[in-house]
């Protein structure tokens, strides 16, 4: 099978504000990513998805865009991208852009418009409605807390906004935005940017009046349109964000014959020490087990008719290693116990930055060192129903956003190489131990973990198309799945445990061929295999 340059890639994500400072503000910028595109060209990585890098107020940190076809002051100048893309290119990096369309920003200008009047011409570019009542619409809630209705004193209707009141959602159902949207996607294309990866775009087929979100009726209708209109003749990756979506929703999205995106982002995995019908922040514990049957489902129900992301981290996510992990004891060994064992797994990888030198969460004590909008509404909300501030901050401290939105550790000068300024976020004090420069310096270390595992897929067809079977009869903390392709099988084994484990699996005889692990280890015999603390590797049979 012809693979298409997205099937075999690895993307690496950037979170432009906290990646690298060019100018001393604190703030990262194009300039700064520039710098260090030879670090990613090092690790080997296909593919950059960069965050949003418009112009923006930063309500929700360039996620609420005033203009779609600027660039943010504190991140550079269009000038910057065009040389970012064209250095990205020359090192074989294709820049992904972040395309933010469920919502702009109350200052981009349309909603400046649209505000002014029942009769203004963008007034329908927006969802508004009358109180019904005298009361908001209906119940439906912002993600960030509160009603997603806010109500405008000039005209007595209201808006929505499924996030905060600064990113209200736009009107899907109006042609007329539509086709805005393809012309600013179309703008970036001729740039020459290599895809987009699509925020919340499960949202964009909304009903509000009937209080349907997500996978609204008209969402892969919408999606096969941008498709024929923007990128259907271009080479790219599209990749969507898709909360709730199963295989079957997927495929609809990600199967070639319908002409929508490359591929689904979907958090089925990483939802899983969420508590039952709460939200985020009320955590239990991983079990080992939902974790291989929500993994082994995907990796089996697509077959030719879908393509996954695998990914453990975003910007919107706690760090792995600390999460599920151990971020201090078996820091090195869990961190590469976690990138052995998704980078095996069939669809497309994503490195969060920092991910692949095992930057780890940062604790905080009080809300005044909080940044994100939504963990500070939260606070406000939950103080308000009686949660105990402590509770609070532990919430914040295990779910938070912030906690992957630290400065990356480039080196252990201050602030970690961040800048030369103060950072507009605090570095995470374990930046001498844990920075860029000790990971190139130790050939043991993580950063070369990561850079082995993408050449592994480079070089191997069998991680790209390969059959996945999950070995079942293994004790709960050891993750074990084979991969099988043209009469070759691999087994990769992981044990998610601070303990040693023994399995017995005699059937899968000794090997010496050790593809990749992070404990010394040149031989398996799996009729007695001990594996040590958050032991991986992968073997051929
Ligand atoms: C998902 C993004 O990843 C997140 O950071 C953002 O806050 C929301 N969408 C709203 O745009």
């Amino acid at each position: 099978m012809k693979a298409k340059w997205w099937q075999t890639a690895v993307v690496y994500q950037i979170y432009p504000r906290s990646f690298q400072d060019s100018n001393g503000d604190g703030i990262g910028d194009l300039q700064g990513i520039i710098t260090r595109l030879d670090y990613l060209e090092n690790l080997g990585i296909s593919a950059i998805w960069l965050s949003p890098v418009y112009q923006s107020p930063n309500d929700d940190n360039g996620y609420d865009i005033s203009d779609y076809q600027n660039i943010m002051t504190e991140f550079g100048t269009m000038e910057d991208m065009d040389e970012l893309i064209k250095q990205a290119e020359k090192r074989n990096i294709k820049i992904i852009m972040d395309l933010v369309v469920n919502h702009t920003s109350d200052e981009h200008q349309w909603f400046i418009e649209s505000r002014k009047g029942k009769d203004n011409p963008y007034r329908d570019y927006y969802i508004w409605r009358d109180p019904v009542n005298g009361r908001k619409p209906n119940d439906l809630r912002s993600i960030f807390s509160g009603s997603a209705w806010e109500f405008d004193e000039e005209s007595g209707q209201y808006y929505l906004h499924l996030f905060s009141k600064k990113q209200p959602d736009l009107n899907w159902e109006n042609e007329s935005v539509r086709q805005e949207v393809w012309d600013m996607m179309n703008f970036w294309l001729e740039k020459g940017v290599g895809g987009f990866r699509m925020d919340v775009i499960d949202l964009i087929g909304k009903i509000p009046d009937q209080e349907i979100t997500g996978n609204g009726p008209k969402l892969h209708e919408y999606l096969q349109e941008m498709n024929e209109k923007t990128f259907g003749n271009y080479d790219v990756l599209t990749v969507g964000e898709t909360w709730g979506a199963t295989p079957e929703i997927a495929k609809l999205y990600s199967n070639p014959k319908r002409k929508e995106l490359s591929m689904v982002f979907q958090f089925e995995h990483i939802g899983l020490d969420q508590q039952e019908g709460k939200d985020k922040w009320d955590t239990k514990p991983l079990s080992v087990n939902e974790l291989k049957k929500v993994l082994s489902k995907w990796q089996t129900s697509l077959g030719n008719e879908g393509w996954n992301s695998l990914f453990w981290n975003n910007h919107d996510l706690p760090r792995i290693v600390s999460r599920w992990g151990n971020d201090t004891t078996y820091h090195k060994e869990s961190a590469k116990m976690f990138a052995i064992l998704l980078h095996l797994m069939k669809g497309t990888p994503y490195i969060y930055q920092g991910e692949e030198i095992g930057m780890t969460n940062c604790k905080i004590t009080d809300i005044s060192e909080v940044n994100d909008i939504e963990s500070i509404n939260m606070y406000k909300e939950r103080l308000a129903q009686g949660y105990s501030k402590e509770e609070i901050i532990d919430s914040i401290n295990k779910k938070g956003r912030d906690n992957a939105r630290t400065p990356m550790q480039w080196d252990n000068s201050e602030n970690a190489g961040f800048t030369t300024g103060t950072p507009w976020l605090r570095v995470n004090p374990n930046y001498k131990e844990i920075n860029v420069t000790a990971n190139l310096a130790d050939a043991n270390s993580i950063f070369y973990c990561y850079k082995q595992l993408i050449q592994l897929r480079k070089d191997n067809p069998i991680i790209v198309w390969g059959d996945y079977v999950l070995v079942e009869e293994v004790p709960e903390q050891v993750f074990m799945y084979l991969r099988k392709f043209e009469g070759e099988t691999w087994a990769v084994v992981a044990n998610f445990g601070d303990q040693a484990v023994a399995i017995q699996l005699p059937e899968f005889g000794q090997s010496t061929r050790i593809l990749i692990a992070n404990y010394p280890r040149s031989s398996v015999e799996f009729s007695q295999l001990e594996l040590k603390p958050y032991e991986a590797f992968a073997v051929k049979l």
